[in-house]
């Protein structure tokens, strides 16, 4: 695997193949570092705290040598484009680069190029995807449920905008577990059709496994998907929804929470929320991750 752009670059295999070395590194603690020189570099032109440091951490765990890039300081404010950035980045021989940028599908023409050799992974692109926090849900939900395979998961939330939802969508599909989609009826797209099911979050909350809420994604909307309502109550899990769940089933959201909005505050350190160990999951699972791109210098 030289690159992570879509959760669709990986097969069954190669998920469950990375969920168990991030689960056997939280585990052991057994970390063996790269046994060769490699240089990594974070390229963030959208603003992250946990995916940017836990990839920084991880990078460090691995005892690589780590490269932050701080556009605001870059030659993109003399109009260096971001090819032109990532060129200069291969021609500097850096192995791996993590880019997270507002443009979806970002990464298109940077593959494509001849000239620019090394590993890119997807920190998310704008509204399409973010294949890492993907991985890392798969990962809570399977230490938690040990398959996939009907599930019952509810996506709640900002449909429309979330790159998460969108990752997370198509690979639980083909994972074999049953989804289902809630929230404002202008932010659902008859395209998720094919993953999944629109309903009510209230018809069916004590059957839900997985209760995997959305963070809005107010940066990216515009004034006509704004909406004007009490969101916690209509859409966000509130105390009465987490009474109706049952009792294995967990709550998850990608962080960072908009605290009573998708979530009652309260709620975010529940007995059911795994939140916390997503951004636990996370760090692990970026390790495991960068170990597969960069297997040849370990
Ligand atoms: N979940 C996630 O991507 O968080 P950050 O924006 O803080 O990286």
């Amino acid at each position: 695997m030289k690159h992570l752009l879509q959760i669709g670059d990986l097969n069954e295999e190669q998920i469950l193949n990375l969920i168990k070395t991030a689960l056997e590194l939280k585990a052991t603690k057994n970390i063996i570092g790269v046994k060769q020189k490699t240089i990594v570099a974070n390229l963030f032109f959208e603003d992250s705290t946990r995916t940017h440091k836990s990839f920084e951490i991880a990078q460090k765990k691995l005892n690589m040598d780590v490269i932050n890039f701080n556009s605001q300081t870059s030659s993109i404010n003399k109009g260096e484009t971001l090819y032109d950035t990532v060129l200069t980045f291969s021609c500097l021989e850096v192995d791996c680069l993590v880019i997270r940028h507002q443009q979806k599908k970002y990464y298109e023409k940077l593959i494509e190029s001849k000239n620019i050799n090394c590993s890119i992974i997807n920190g998310g692109d704008g509204e399409g995807e973010h294949p890492t926090q993907s991985l890392l849900d798969l990962m809570t939900i399977y230490e938690n449920f040990k398959n996939f395979k009907n599930l019952k998961i509810a996506i709640l939330g900002d449909l429309k905008y979330s790159r998460v939802a969108h990752s997370n969508m198509k690979i639980l599909k083909s994972l074999g577990a049953k989804i289902y989609f809630f929230g404002p009826k202008k932010w659902y797209k008859s395209e998720y059709q094919i993953y999944g099911e629109y309903k009510n979050i209230d018809e069916i909350i004590s059957q839900i496994d997985v209760l995997m809420l959305l963070r809005i994604q107010n940066e990216r909307q515009s004034q006509e998907d704004k909406i004007e309502i009490d969101y916690l109550n209509k859409y966000g899990l509130n105390q009465k929804r987490y009474q109706q769940l049952n009792d294995k089933a967990i709550i998850m959201h990608p962080c960072p929470v908009n605290r009573d909005v998708e979530i009652e505050s309260c709620l975010v350190e529940s007995q059911k929320s795994k939140i916390l160990d997503q951004m636990n999951n996370g760090l692990y699972m970026r390790m495991a991750i960068l170990k597969e791109i960069l297997k040849e210098k370990f």
